[in-house]
């Protein structure tokens, strides 16, 4: 088993009979996904994906892959969200979060798109500078601005430096079969695309194209991707909370978040696992934060943010659970030698390895938390592989779903996310904000 939740350490929060006064509100909300009954069931193409993804297009996603490593030392990969969180993530917790210091045989990849920020952007221009690069622009709408921006400004610069014919050869564009500006220009550039499917939301779209060709270009095994989400699909069938981890995870989402707990930390103890947590807040995040409810979705990597968030954790308001991610084995291990001199007293850990010592300050940690009143569930997992992040992904994804449907939200719309692109248009003068731009040129105060 590739992800198991470990309660032991909610004891005190949690009485076994709150697990079975939710058992009839899981399998409601079970019913309600697999009978595509519910809110947002138009978008549930993902409940299959491991099993009916699109082979052939699998295929020209590896062979994509391989001419982009042959062609390129970069690979800029344009998009914003659910464009581009989960192709981050699978990078730096099957690869590492220094992938691109250490890649060897395959691209650096820089990520591009999701920031307007002017000094980011020419950065990464810096970064082009005599160097064979590949561009993979990934949007679902094809309308989006951050990434419309941003191709705008790479696809000039391939075309002045390998014109417009070479350019063509180096545009992977991942966006909607049919609709959307991108896939107009796609079309009539003749840029190779690839499909997210209309029935695939954009933060659940990381086994899709969207994910897989950043992740196959960084050398990434995306069969064993695939086959950890299958393995996934395939055990957490069962509606009995007793036997599903997955819907053990959303029940207990919910019990504490009923019980007045109102932020979920998620806690690694690996580096690697940083934008793993961020594709979890957007997921999360943008899944359940709707009619003014929900968990407020929050990170942190340990050791490191002991020595940050840690005292708030520890002895702040008492409104905090934390999901602590534990993994068996690390990826790889440090011997720590003895030192004859022992002055700075460390000679105790000699003889060790690295990885006992962090999982030590995991258990203490955990201890030290749950003693001061923050509930602790553990989502134990076996390796950080490509299985297992296959695995995980699916795992969360499907505990997302019904958490959001216990929750009583559309987990997979994202209504609230238009109000700040209005104003900016509005502020930008795009025609047709013209009544908007008043309003809020108003209101500004500089
Ligand atoms: O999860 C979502 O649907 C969003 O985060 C989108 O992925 C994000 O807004 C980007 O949209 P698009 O792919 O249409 O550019």
């Amino acid at each position: 088993m590739a992800v198991k939740c470990n309660t032991n350490y909610l004891a005190n929060f949690i009485r076994p009979e709150e697990y079975e006064g939710m058992q009839h509100l899981v399998c409601a909300a079970h019913q309600t996904l697999h009978e595509k009954s519910g809110l947002g069931n138009d978008f549930l193409g993902w409940v299959d994906l491991p099993t009916n993804y699109d082979k052939a297009e699998f295929e020209r996603i590896k062979a994509a892959a391989k001419k982009i490593q042959q062609q390129s030392k970069v690979l800029v990969v344009i998009g914003i969200g659910g464009s581009y969180l989960g192709a981050r993530a699978a990078i730096e917790y099957i690869g590492s979060n220094n992938y691109n210091a250490l890649a060897k045989d395959t691209p650096q990849i820089y990520f591009v798109g999701n920031t307007i920020s002017p000094s980011y952007l020419n950065d990464i221009l810096a970064i082009c500078e005599g160097v064979d690069f590949s561009v993979n622009v990934i949007s679902k709408s094809g309308t989006t601005t951050e990434p419309a921006l941003a191709f705008r400004v790479f696809k000039e610069l391939l075309e002045k430096r390998y014109g417009p014919e070479g350019a063509k050869e180096r545009i992977y564009s991942t966006t909607d079969k049919a609709r959307g500006t991108l896939k107009e220009l796609s079309d009539r550039n003749g840029y190779e695309t690839f499909v997210i499917p209309d029935d695939v939301g954009g933060r659940y779209s990381v086994l899709t194209p969207v994910g897989l060709l950043p992740i196959a270009v960084a050398g990434c095994d995306i069969d064993a991707v695939m086959a950890g989400a299958k393995e996934a699909q395939d055990a957490f069938t069962d509606p009995n909370l007793a036997k599903n981890d997955c819907y053990k995870y959303a029940a207990i989402r919910n019990i504490l978040y009923n019980k007045g707990y109102s932020v979920e930390i998620m806690a690694s103890y690996e580096p690697s696992y940083g934008q793993m947590n961020e594709w979890f807040k957007q997921l999360y995040g943008e899944s359940e934060g709707k009619d003014h409810k929900a968990l407020y979705p929050s990170s942190v990597i340990f050791s490191t943010d002991l020595h940050s968030l840690g005292q708030y954790i520890q002895d702040g308001r008492r409104q905090l659970f934390e999901t602590v991610i534990d993994f068996a084995e690390p990826k790889s291990d440090f011997f720590i030698p003895e030192d004859p001199e022992n002055l700075d007293g460390l000679n105790f850990l000699s003889g060790q390895n690295m990885s006992n010592v962090n999982k030590k300050a995991m258990q203490g940690t955990i201890l030290a938390h749950v003693k001061g009143g923050v509930p602790n569930v553990v989502l134990q997992i076996d390796k950080m592989d490509a299985r297992s992040f296959g695995y995980l992904v699916y795992f969360l994804e499907k505990a997302c779903a019904i958490s959001g449907y216990l929750l009583g939200v559309n987990p997979f719309d994202q209504p609230g996310v238009e109000s700040y692109k209005k104003n900016m248009f509005a502020l930008l003068g795009k025609p047709g904000y013209e009544d908007l731009r008043e309003e809020l040129v108003k209101e500004i105060q500089e």
